[in-house]
């Protein structure tokens, strides 16, 4: 039915128009205004400018001859409407910045001294490895070329705009979060050292308390004695003696030592703890990732300081109306902050509980609430410079972004028809894979909670899904470029 869903883009556009002018929406509501009001049938005339593709082949849909400003007008208002603006520059002190440059790539902040938080978030991209699965701590090389063991539990999310104020939850399951009256919580509970800036810096602990990512096995043969200060797997528990040992370290190191002094001056060496460490790291994240307004060619285009194509365009208005997309990726991070379950399909070793279970999942937001309906739920990512930041979804499971929208359009057809690959496998790791043919119960159980917003598919021309891919193609710059 292409002229219904032409009507419906372009009824779209016309109450984005008046939804600006009267100043509604607040962030948010862009998804959902087109369909209801299409199915009244009013405004007849909102589809005149279209009148000679009513009656063609689908492809005409990008053909019809919408007049530019119409497109303009309409995209612009939408961006406006869903808080599309250009990111705040954050305030960073360059001796701060400094020291979190060289810690970000310091393997000293590892047990063994072989990984560095640059392992797995290069910093000549978006901050990403290029992997489904991150690599942890035997493994070697730097992304696109990092190989080795363990595999862990999740794909490495973008930093891209990590110094932004309005950022509540870090990780897949936003275990990390801030908290109503600014303090945070963390899986590390009442033990969270004070004078962290700012969530990120928050998050920045638990890499180094992470035995996968960075601490390693608690194993009093293998030489890495870090390792061994505490004996419980779950380090979050008792993690002073790591984050204390990893801090003499620094402070040992003349090179640390002097760049400490200087971004902290007045401050006695014995009084630096690991929050300072955190915030030098959270220091660098804003700065080296903060998306500049004036090259990211969306942010560009929504102040009016720049152009893009005519299909990025249509697929922008797609977007933020038919297909449904702002309906939780919308707001300064294209991120909703919440948390849904699209089923997506599992691989890898699992989480918490869930890797225990068999077979091994990832129950997502249900590790840190209990509660039922958060099963398979995770963080709505941000979608900025997404082009870049494959393989995608928590566990990268999908390799291209026609992949991932084409689930969303129809998630449980997509978990359904999904099928493992003959040998699933990370940077020659075998990896557990389930699909709904090997593993029926637990697609049910995924199913049984698909996030209400996904329950009804979207159909798309070929010619929209084109549209669609390049305007996630402009939610990018020229300055972080791909990993590979
Ligand atoms: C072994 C690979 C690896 C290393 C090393 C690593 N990370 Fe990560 N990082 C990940 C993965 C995977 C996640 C997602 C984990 C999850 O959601 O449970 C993540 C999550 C994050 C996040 C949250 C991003 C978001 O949008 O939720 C930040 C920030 C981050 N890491 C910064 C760091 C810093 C700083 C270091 C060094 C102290 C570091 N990482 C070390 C792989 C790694
Ligand atoms: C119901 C909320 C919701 C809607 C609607 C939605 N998304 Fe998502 N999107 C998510 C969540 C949650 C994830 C992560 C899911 C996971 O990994 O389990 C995600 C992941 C993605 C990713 C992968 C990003 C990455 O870094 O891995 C892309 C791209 C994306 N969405 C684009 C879209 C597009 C395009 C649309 C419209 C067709 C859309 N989304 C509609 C919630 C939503």
């Amino acid at each position: 039915m292409p002229a219904s869903r032409l009507r419906i883009a372009l009824l779209s556009s016309l109450l984005a128009l008046l939804c600006s002018a009267c100043g509604g929406g607040g962030g948010g509501g862009g998804g959902g205004l087109a369909l209801p009001a299409a199915a009244s049938g009013t405004t007849a005339d909102a589809g005149t400018s279209s009148a000679t593709a009513a009656d063609t082949t689908t492809t005409a849909v990008s053909d019809q001859p919408v007049a530019a400003v119409d497109l303009d007008a309409a995209l612009r208002a939408q961006l406006s409407a869903n808080g599309i603006v250009a990111p705040a520059r954050p305030v960073v002190d360059a001796a701060l910045f400094a020291l979190g440059q060289n810690l970000f790539s310091s393997t000293l902040l590892s047990g063994n001294q072989k990984v560095a938080c640059a392992s797995c978030h290069a910093t000549g991209n978006a901050g990403v490895d290029g992997l489904a699965l991150g690599i942890g701590v035997d493994g070697t090389g730097s992304p696109p070329t990092r190989s080795g063991t363990p595999v862990i539990h999740r794909n490495t999310p973008a930093l891209v705009n990590h110094g932004q104020g309005n950022r509540r939850f870090l990780f897949w399951d936003g275990r990390v979060a801030v908290r109503a009256d600014g303090g945070f919580d963390t899986p590390a509970g009442n033990r969270l050292p004070a004078g962290l800036r700012d969530v990120t810096a928050a998050q920045a602990l638990f890499p180094l308390i992470s035995r996968t990512e960075m601490l390693g096995a608690y194993d009093p043969a293998d030489g890495n004695a870090l390792a061994d200060l505490v004996s419980d797997d779950a380090v979050e528990h008792n993690p002073q003696p790591v984050w204390d040992a990893l801090m003499q370290r620094l402070r040992a190191n003349a090179g640390f030592a002097a760049q400490l002094a200087a971004a902290y001056p007045g401050m006695a060496p014995a009084d630096m703890g690991i929050a300072q460490a955190a915030n030098a790291l959270s220091a660098f994240q804003a700065q080296r990732w903060y998306e500049l307004g004036s090259s990211n060619r969306l942010i560009a285009y929504a102040a009016g300081t720049g152009d893009l194509p005519e299909a990025a365009k249509r697929g922008g208005l797609l977007f933020f109306g038919q297909a449904r997309c702002a309906g939780c990726h919308t707001g300064p991070l294209l991120s909703d902050q919440q948390f849904h379950n699209l089923a997506v399909p599992q691989q890898g070793p699992g989480f918490g509980s869930g890797a225990a279970q068999t077979p091994p999942r990832d129950l997502g937001r249900y590790e840190t609430t209990g509660l039922d309906a958060d099963r398979y739920a995770f963080l709505t990512p941000s979608l900025w410079e997404v082009k870049n930041t494959f393989p995608y979804m928590h566990d990268g499971v999908y390799a291209t972004l026609e992949q991932v929208v084409r689930h969303h359009l129809d998630a449980a057809g997509a978990a359904n028809a999904f099928r493992c690959p003959a040998t699933p496998s990370v940077a020659g790791n075998a990896v557990p894979c389930q699909d709904s043919q090997n593993a029926p119960a637990l697609y049910a159980d995924m199913l049984a909670r698909l996030a209400p917003e996904m329950r009804t598919p979207v159909v798309l021309t070929d010619t929209e899904l084109a549209d669609l891919l390049a305007f996630l193609d402009v939610l990018a710059d020229g300055n972080n470029t791909a990993v590979r």
